[in-house]
């Protein structure tokens, strides 16, 4: 069987492809206020680059995608994307991390796809501190998104960066939501992908500190089984129906077990989250490359994959502070 190894023996499997560096929020966490110089379009990689893309990784064992953005579905024709990338041979798994706010008139067509796994983002389920949070008036439309899905046979994960000082009463009554709901919901460190640089000297609300915080209130909680490549850490309230998680994605404890390359909308491909991108297959693509051309260029750059998110930061030559905005990665 064809597989993607990299130098420290680990199976490249999952691709996570942002589609779009378009949002319609402004996310403290992910943007200046005043936003950024979206790319233009044909700057994008195309949909036929995209599958192009696609259909020659899953010939290598790439078995899992997931589409981020920016917000997928201001992307154009998503569904149409979504559509082809369904027939690709091995591709058994596509899910999307969404803000939520254009999803609802999708959802349907999406279950009929087969595609039902979310991950929303919604770091505050109170509508003064989202608006605070997201500096756009989308609470009720994301809200009504997470009702709807909660209602649907769907693997639904919500999604709060944990930020000091502005969303700290949610963490609570957030996984009070897992009661009588089969979801989960993960906190997620801050991490400084915000177009600025880092907000804080040291972060405060690491994962252990969200552990503490949640056990302060609910005593000591069931540690629940990860799966191999999780970025969560689970747990679950006993008598809960759902799970919580969290993420320690500035800690970056996971990154043993990473299985994941990332293309960026313009089509730079990342070997992990926090590299400045190894090389661009747009440009290779339109400087007409064959595809076992494509393929070998994809290997060198999983071959290059660091050790960890940590070696990966350090190796940053053009802008040695991590400091990009996570919508023209994806996360
Ligand atoms: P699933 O495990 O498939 O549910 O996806 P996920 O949780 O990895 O993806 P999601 O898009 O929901 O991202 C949740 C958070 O994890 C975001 O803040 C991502 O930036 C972060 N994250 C995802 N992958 C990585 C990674 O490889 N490294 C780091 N440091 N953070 C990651
Ligand atoms: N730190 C941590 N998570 C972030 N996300 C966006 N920016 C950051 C950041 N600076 C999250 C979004 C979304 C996921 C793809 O990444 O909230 O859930
Ligand atoms: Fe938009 Fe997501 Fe960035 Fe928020 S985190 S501004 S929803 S891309």
């Amino acid at each position: 069987m064809n597989q993607l190894i990299d130098k420290h023996n680990r199976v490249i499997d999952y691709i996570r492809i942002a589609v779009t560096d378009k949002c319609n929020l402004r996310c403290f966490y992910c943007m200046p206020n005043e936003g950024i110089d979206f790319v233009k379009q044909n700057k994008l990689m195309s949909y036929e680059e995209l599958l192009r893309v696609v259909n020659i990784i899953c010939a290598q064992g790439v078995s899992k995608l997931r589409i981020t953005g920016g917000e997928p579905f201001l992307r154009k024709d998503l569904m149409y994307f979504l559509k082809k990338l369904k027939k690709i041979n091995g591709l058994n798994k596509i899910a999307i991390t969404t803000n939520g706010t254009q999803l609802l008139p999708y959802i349907d067509e999406l279950l009929d796809l087969g595609i039902h796994k979310f991950n929303l983002s919604i770091d505050s389920i109170d509508k003064q501190r989202f608006l605070k949070i997201t500096r756009r008036d989308y609470f009720e439309k994301v809200w009504n998104c997470f009702e709807e899905l909660s209602k649907r046979k769907v693997d639904l994960k919500l999604n709060a960066v944990v930020i000091k000082d502005q969303n700290i009463e949610d963490l609570v009554p957030m996984v009070a939501l897992t009661k009588e709901r089969k979801i989960a919901v993960r906190f997620i460190e801050e991490m400084p992908f915000n177009g600025i640089g880092a907000h804080y000297q040291k972060l405060e609300w690491n994962y252990k500190k969200i552990l503490q915080h949640l056990e302060n209130h609910y005593g000591k909680v069931e540690k629940l089984k990860d799966e191999k490549n999780s970025t969560s850490l689970n747990y679950k309230i006993p008598g809960h129906l759902g799970s919580f998680g969290i993420i320690p994605a500035y800690s970056r404890t996971f990154c043993g077990t990473c299985n994941r390359i990332r293309l960026t909308p313009i089509g730079m491909i990342k070997s992990c989250l926090y590299d400045e991108g190894i090389f661009n297959i747009r440009d290779l693509i339109r400087a007409g490359a064959t595809d076992s051309q494509i393929l070998e260029t994809i290997q060198s750059a999983i071959g290059q994959k660091y050790k960890d998110g940590f070696e990966a930061e350090s190796k940053r030559i053009f802008s040695p502070l991590v400091n990009e905005s996570m919508t023209t990665i994806g996360g």
